[in-house]
């Protein structure tokens, strides 16, 4: 069973999407750490007319071993840069056969990011489209970076998720928009607990019809 699951920065798709491995016995990959590492990797080049051709070489090379700070990875920091990465067309094709071999290993997997049900795997059993409210979504990334000891700026974070918001639904390589065939489940009034049992439902609801 492929289960794909997309939606905005924190609206709440990472902790479902590991909620629903977890539930189903299923690998969980987040793609937005694949981006973010992407980013991270040529930070130093932002802002430079070099940066799409270190980018494309950083997407070609990537590998697991990448993905193990998840800390750096996690950073607000890394999250702007990943949305520099991702509206190079290169950037995503270079990854997007890594994403579809995982999908697609023996027994499945959950996946999410922002074009999984899309483009990556247009032929997941189950699409699941998350979306939250841009406060409630500022709220729990402020939650999550304070947990990890960071100092949050609220009025800031808001900001830097509504252009980030803009960055990747104007991508025009982006694939971000919900797949007619995927459930749209909005988490603004959800707990974590409520809206995994809400993601339960529908998948369930979805396999039993199959
Ligand atoms: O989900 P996230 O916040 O970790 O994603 C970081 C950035 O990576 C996000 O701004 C857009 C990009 N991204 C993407 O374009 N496609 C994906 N499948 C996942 C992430």
């Amino acid at each position: 069973m492929i289960i794909a699951v997309d939606g905005p920065a924190a609206s709440g798709k990472g902790t479902l999407a590991a909620g629903l491995a977890r539930h189903y016995g299923l690998p969980h990959l987040d793609t937005g750490l694949l981006y973010r590492a992407v980013g991270l990797a040529v930070a130093d080049h932002l802002g430079k007319s070099d940066f799409e051709v270190y980018a494309v070489a950083a997407a070609r090379a990537l590998d697991a071993a990448h993905l193990i700070d998840v800390d750096k990875l996690t950073s607000a920091e890394a999250g702007v840069l990943a949305s520099h990465v991702a509206v190079i067309n290169d950037v995503r094709l270079a990854m997007r056969q890594y994403q579809r071999d995982y999908a697609h290993q023996p027994g499945g997997a959950v996946i999410d990011g922002r074009d999984i049900g899309t483009v990556v795997c247009p032929d997941a059993d189950v699409k699941l489209f998350i979306v939250a409210d841009s406060k409630a979504r500022m709220e729990r990334r402020a939650r999550q970076l304070e947990a990890k000891g960071q100092v949050v700026d609220r009025y800031a974070l808001y900001h830097q998720i509504e252009q980030r918001d803009a960055r990747d639904r104007a991508n025009p390589h982006g694939g971000f928009y919900q797949a007619p065939d995927a459930h749209l489940l909005d988490t603004t009034l959800l707990d974590i607990e409520a809206a995994l049992r809400a993601a339960v439902a529908i998948v369930d609801g979805v396999m039993a019809r199959k």
